[in-house]
């Protein structure tokens, strides 16, 4: 099980890349589905998550190709044999759940394995499968797995208003209304940039797809879809997180492929915060204003507003804020895990339910600490990169489920960051 071990070693200056979204990814993937024909994804990030979504499709008789070293996916759909997608691959990764809805689309029935929970939260799939039931398909819960069914002319399309706004029942309600007969209408639907891009890859494969990116989408229903090739949209998780390097540590950055438009909110924060951002022809650059940042408050929202998925980042910057600071977590009922390790080293930060209330110190101590969920392990190493002496963050398998190279990315801009194997 691989550690990393970070030593504190002031400002960092250079450049990082970023790579393709992840949430985008793991929702393209399964598009292919939808269609018999080729689908060529490029701008694909390397990641653990990557490889489980790709074991998942195969093990459904889709083939997955990885090409220019993974960059690049080629996906083919023609000969899916099965629609089961078995529990020992879901409960890896609970976006698996999004073969639903292009399977019952496309061949009229699926059995997936319920995702079951995770460590941020129950995260059930109700939506998910009223939207599909609205389209006419029956639903049995059974033996762990949903056994969902198309009517016998295929899905209908219909009127949907999701009583909250979900992101991953957006994109199966939206994947399946492709396909389905008529007209759906998906109302309270989630805004993310991953939609938007889902949307424009549908719709290069002959979907008929308007409002995306707002609160109300439309789909025209098709009787067959194409093959595309689509490049997956700039991670915008990723490129918030390392843009809190240069805030953290001092020194200026670089975010090769950083756009401000996708990550609005968060760059208002910073901006509060005494972090400025600038936008070059090359991404973002990201410096600190002052030699510490401000206290700010938080509350996560759906796009646009302040990413759930940055709230542990942006809480490490924030245990060395000059101030206190207010984190509101509104997505998820147990998203502040990483706080009792960031305490380990120093911070000071209050948890009462979905509120977590950080009290700036000056300097925050290396300290060995455990990786819990993916955001969370990544803001333990934006917190050792400013603290002082060794942090040895464990359980990163965590980490490599999101973010590429992390180790290799930070030591380009002079942090002191390696991987440590342990047998
Ligand atoms: C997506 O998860 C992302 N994952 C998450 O990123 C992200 O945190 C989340 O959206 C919110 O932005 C992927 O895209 C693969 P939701 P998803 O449905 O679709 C509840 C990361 O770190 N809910 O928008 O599962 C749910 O429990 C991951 O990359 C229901 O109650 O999120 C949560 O409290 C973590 N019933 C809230 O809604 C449902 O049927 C929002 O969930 C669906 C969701």
């Amino acid at each position: 099980m691989d550690s990393i071990l970070i030593r504190g070693n002031g400002p960092l200056h250079g450049s990082v890349p970023i790579a393709g979204a992840k949430n985008a990814c793991l929702t393209l993937m399964p598009a292919t589905l939808l269609t018999d024909q080729p689908l060529t994804l490029t701008n694909t990030p390397r990641l653990s998550d990557i490889r489980t979504m790709t074991q998942l499709l195969q093990s459904l008789g889709a083939e997955v190709a990885g090409l220019n070293a993974g960059t690049v996916l080629a996906l083919s759909s023609h000969d899916v044999t099965s629609q089961r997608a078995d529990y020992d691959i879901v409960r890896k990764m609970r976006a698996s759940i999004l073969v639903l809805g292009p399977l019952v689309a496309r061949f009229g029935q699926a059995e997936v394995s319920l995702p079951g929970g995770c460590a941020i939260g129950a995260r059930p799939v109700d939506l998910h499968l009223r939207a599909l039931e609205s389209m006419g398909a029956t639903m049995d819960l059974r033996d762990g797995y949903v056994h969902a069914r198309a009517p016998a002319g295929g899905l209908r399309g219909a009127v949907i208003e999701f009583p909250f706004v979900s992101v991953g029942a957006t994109e199966n309600a939206l994947m399946a209304a492709t396909l389905a007969r008529g007209t759906t209408v998906l109302r309270n639907a989630a805004r993310e940039p991953e939609i938007v891009d889902l949307a424009r890859c549908l719709r290069a494969m002959g979907a008929r797809i308007q409002g995306e990116g707002t609160p109300t989408i439309e789909i025209e229903g098709v009787t067959t879809l194409g093959g595309a090739t689509h490049r997956i949209v700039t991670d915008r998780i990723e490129l918030g997180t390392y843009m809190l390097a240069p805030a953290i540590c001092g020194g200026q950055v670089e975010l090769l492929g950083g756009r401000i438009d996708l990550v609005a909110a968060f760059c208002e924060k910073l901006d509060q915060a005494g972090v400025s951002v600038t936008q070059t022809d090359r991404g973002l650059t990201v410096a600190r204003r002052n030699g510490r940042v401000r206290a700010v408050d938080v509350v996560t929202e759906p796009f646009p507003g302040f990413p759930t998925d940055l709230q542990a980042q942006m809480m490490a910057l924030l245990c060395t804020a000059e101030g206190v600071s207010r984190l509101e977590e509104r997505i998820f009922e147990n998203r502040f895990m990483h706080a009792p390790e960031l305490a380990r080293m120093g911070a000071r930060i209050d948890v009462q339910g979905g509120i977590a209330t950080v009290t700036g110190v000056e300097r925050l101590r290396g300290a060995p600490v455990m990786a819990t969920d993916l955001r969370a392990s990544v803001s333990l190493i934006l917190a050792a990169l400013a603290a002082e002496g060794e942090t040895l963050v464990s359980r990163v398998y965590h980490l490599d489920r999101g973010y590429e190279r992390v180790e290799e990315k930070l030591r380009a801009c002079g942090a002191q960051i390696e991987r440590v194997t342990r047998a």
